[in-house]
């Protein structure tokens, strides 16, 4: 039977999960930088055995924005990462956001396929976002990750809308 999960902010005294953080982004000066601004929240297990990690950013007035969201690689395809999204969600809608933000590369298929299922729409393209804020090309399912896909949810228009 699979553990039981409870997504929690992570403690004070807490060390950030930057094995974790470091699959959805190589970058740790941009991890900690967002990490400085935003809130860090984790999914454990009964055992505190985290699997999950989301960072959570305000960005604008009314507006967050998901700046990290990384489920260890033995527990993916399990449904954690979209309860992450869920959850990001609900704590946006409890503290009267109008909008939840994120972004992924135009070469992340999987995770875009994944925010148009939680209720995310494409809003524009950040052009040449990785190439501009990574020191490294990124190579992913064959091609380089160049440009920032943004996209967002609406909270007044209802997470369903497609
Ligand atoms: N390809 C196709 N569909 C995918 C997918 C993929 N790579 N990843 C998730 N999905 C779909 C699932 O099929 C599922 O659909 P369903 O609800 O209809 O069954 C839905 O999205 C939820 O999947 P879930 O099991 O919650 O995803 P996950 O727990 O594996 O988390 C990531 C998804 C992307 C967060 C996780 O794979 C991960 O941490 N990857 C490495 C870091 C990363 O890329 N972070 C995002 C940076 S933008």
């Amino acid at each position: 039977m699979e553990a039981e999960i409870q997504i929690r902010l992570l403690a004070e005294d807490e060390a950030p999960p930057f094995a974790l953080l470091h699959l959805a982004d190589p970058s740790r000066t941009l991890i900690e930088q967002y990490l400085a601004r935003g809130q860090c929240y984790v999914a454990a297990d009964d055992r505190n055995d985290v699997r999950a990690a989301m960072v959570i950013v305000p960005t604008r007035p009314d507006t967050v924005e998901i700046m990290n969201l990384a489920v260890r690689e033995d527990c993916q395809g399990k449904g954690i990462g979209k309860r992450l999204i869920q959850y990001a969600i609900h704590l946006a809608g409890e503290r009267n956001a109008k909008t939840v933000e994120i972004g992924t590369g135009n070469s992340s298929i999987g995770q875009l396929l994944l925010y148009r299922k939680c209720g995310f729409r494409i809003t524009g393209i950040d052009r040449d976002f990785f190439v501009r804020q990574y020191e490294e090309a990124i190579y992913e399912n064959g091609i380089q990750c160049r440009d920032m896909i943004r996209l967002s949810l609406d909270l007044e228009l209802g997470k369903t809308e497609m």
